[in-house]
């Protein structure tokens, strides 16, 4: 997720079992080959030699969002070159910036397009690396939703995460999880549903309603670190586990800090910690009464102190 899961949140996610695999922010591709820099940049993973993956070993799939099928396909083959274990192409960002220069969901007004961008980074990277898309139900409504996915599983992907709303819903609840099904019926490749999946019980309604056997998880694994470890465990035992603790959110949110003070100002982490606390807050009544007393402040170590995080993890990274 842009601006917000990196290598360190993808780091401290994984740590416990959960996930099977994580995905990388986009990388931007507009009309050259980026330089291998850019992709080091989203996926430091890449730099390990093997293929790409959390310390914990869980795979980290490298994005791509364009929309110039040329452009798409020298980019595939450099992250290729830089050892990329599998691409996925966004179709699903609805920021206005990114979709008034025609990528992410402006593709899904044209699914001709969406094709040529799919089977350009097929056939750029053959079939030693996996291509996955990820769409949302359409731009501004869901008619061409069953053509865009076709278009997708035609152009060569291998599975397809499909968000269960419009470009024009943005994040608007609720997802349409239903709407998943009726494009997951029609396909051959596997279908991921995602959207709106907060709770153990959303993933079992989404699995429910969609049909799927995989979800993907968004800001629901932000707001809840323990959410995939619990669906997990779930799975496993059929047990709920109970609600994560806030000392558990908080020694997280430290260890991201700790982790990112030696390379960012302490104000900007700051910030990203509010932006993280913020997701928690909906969904957790001691991170709401935390976030509202540490809202103004900017000094890493009082706000640090003021989530109450176990001591050891307060301590700043060796420089
Ligand atoms: C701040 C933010 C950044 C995002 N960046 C990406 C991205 O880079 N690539 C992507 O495929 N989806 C991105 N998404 C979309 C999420 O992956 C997900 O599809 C969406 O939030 C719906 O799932 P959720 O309701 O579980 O969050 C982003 C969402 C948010 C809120």
């Amino acid at each position: 997720m842009e601006g917000v899961i990196d290598a360190v949140t993808r780091e401290l996610l994984t740590r416990r079992a959960g996930f099977d695999w994580t995905v990388t922010e986009f990388v931007r591709v507009v009309d050259t080959r980026l330089p291998p820099r850019v992709f080091l940049r989203h996926c430091p993973e890449l730099a390990g030699g093997d293929a790409p993956a959390t310390p914990s070993g869980v795979p980290v799939h490298l994005q791509l969002l364009g929309s110039d099928p040329a452009a798409l396909a020298a980019n595939a083959r450099q992250a290729l070159r830089l050892g990329a274990a599998s691409l996925d192409l966004n179709f699903g960002c609805p920021a206005k910036l990114v979709n008034r220069h025609d990528g992410g969901a402006s593709m899904l007004r044209d699914p001709r397009r969406l094709h040529a961008a799919v089977s350009a980074v097929h056939a750029a990277v053959g079939d030693t690396l996996p291509v996955t898309a990820k769409i949302r139900l359409g731009f501004a409504d869901r008619r061409l939703a069953l053509a865009c996915a076709r278009a997708a599983e035609d152009g060569g992907a291998r599975r397809l995460v499909v968000h269960g709303r419009t470009r024009n819903e943005g994040y608007r609840p609720p997802a349409h999880w239903e709407w998943i099904d009726r494009i997951r019926r029609h396909l051959t490749i596997p279908v991921v549903a995602n959207g709106d999946i907060w709770t153990l019980e959303d993933y079992w309604k989404a699995r429910t309603l969609s049909g799927c056997r995989d979800v993907m998880l968004g800001r629901g694994a932000l707001a809840d670190p323990g959410l995939a470890p619990r669906i997990r465990h779930w799975q496993a035992t059929g047990e709920c586990l109970p609600a994560t603790p806030w000392a558990e959110r908080a020694r997280v949110l430290s260890d991201y800090a700790a982790a990112q003070r030696s390379a960012l100002p302490g104000k900007i982490v700051v910030s990203l910690l509010k932006q993280w606390l913020n997701l928690m807050r909906g969904r957790d009544a001691e991170a709401a009464r935390r976030f509202q007393a540490l809202r103004r402040l900017t000094e890493l170590d009082a706000f640090l102190g003021g989530l109450g995080a176990p001591r050891d993890a307060r301590r700043a990274a060796p420089a």
